[in-house]
């Protein structure tokens, strides 16, 4: 397209990115004023602005979860100028981008009513890996059931996260709000760590586990693992609602694979008016994992 440059994002670019974002979801606006200075600063990844004839007219932002893993978020175009290729261009420049992380995975999260979103993973040879339903719930004051796992408990609970058929049905993905990333040994040892894993036990024996992240782009928390008995997926998934409260935080979130769970969820007190179906699309690019501990991610 004429007059179409792609380069990093500029503090100057502020204003003209915030305004046509304004309007980027009907009945919430954005939150790319949210993360503008985070991403900005983002030397691990790259925040791409598209300029046509010097005016700032979309946004892209490509982020390196480490291990090989590149997510993909915060693809806007200014509305006045959709339709006419910006967003392939951006496609272009990202993947001179990803080039240098040699990554094994490309990955990004849309609504599963979002065609464009849908078609652009198409075109790009993206495929949809695994379906979630996205809840929403303000935290509420409670007692947490169950304990909170310890280093100790680690092994065991990594085996139990491994062969559960919360993470068959997600394809090995946790939701930290909308971004999703592999389970592995570490990203587990950094949960326990920061008190966000929950287990419940009979005998010694684990029962059920609850993962429960942080998310900085929405500055909450997601119930990003959860299995168990439907009466133990239950209470873990409460749980998230009262953890978000004593976290001082005032929404949560549910990311949970839209077979068998999401009814769970409902009940343990998460809306269904307020759900919406979320998609992860994935582009297999074939480099190693130079940083691996010998778990498997399959
Ligand atoms: C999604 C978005 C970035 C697309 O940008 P764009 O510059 O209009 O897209 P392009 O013109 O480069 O088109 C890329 C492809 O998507 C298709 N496409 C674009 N908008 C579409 C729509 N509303 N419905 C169906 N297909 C659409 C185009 O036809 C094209 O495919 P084709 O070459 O096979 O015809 C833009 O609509 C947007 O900013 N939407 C709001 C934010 C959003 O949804 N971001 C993605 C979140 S994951």
């Amino acid at each position: 397209m004429k007059g179409l440059r792609l380069r990093d994002a500029t503090a100057a670019d502020r204003g003209p990115v915030f305004e046509f974002c304004k309007k980027t979801w009907p009945d919430y606006g954005d939150y790319i004023p949210r993360v503008w200075t985070r991403w900005l600063r983002d030397r691990g990844g790259r925040l791409i602005v598209a300029e046509l004839d010097g005016t700032p007219v979309a946004l892209g932002k490509v982020t390196d979860l480490g291990r090989g893993e590149i997510w993909l978020e915060g693809l806007r175009v200014d509305p006045k100028f959709r339709r006419t290729g910006i967003a392939d261009a951006m496609h272009t420049e990202v993947m001179r981008t990803v080039k240098k992380f040699k990554p094994r995975f490309m990955r990004y999260c849309t609504g599963a009513d979002n065609p464009a979103s849908r078609r652009i993973g198409k075109k790009y040879g993206f495929e949809v890996i695994a379906r979630f339903r996205y809840y929403w719930q303000k935290s509420r004051k409670g007692t947490p059931r169950g304990d909170l796992a310890t280093r100790r408990d680690a092994r065991h609970v990594y085996d139990y996260i491994m062969q559960s058929r919360f993470l068959k049905l997600s394809s090995g993905q946790i939701a930290e709000g909308w971004i999703f990333r592999e389970m592995n040994r570490d990203l587990l040892a950094g949960y326990i760590r920061q008190q966000r894993v929950m287990v419940m036990k009979k005998s010694g024996q684990l029962t059920g586990v609850g993962v429960y992240p942080y998310e900085e782009n929405d500055d909450s928390t997601t119930l990003g693992f959860v299995d168990g008995e439907p009466g133990t997926i239950k209470v873990l998934a409460r749980n998230c609602i009262y953890l978000t409260k004593m976290h001082g935080r005032k929404f949560c979130s549910a990311a949970v694979p839209t077979r068998g769970f999401a009814r769970l969820i409902e009940q343990a007190g998460f809306l269904r008016k307020e759900s919406v179906g979320q998609l992860v699309l994935e582009h297999r690019l074939g480099h190693r994992d130079t940083n691996r501990n010998g778990a498997s991610n399959a």
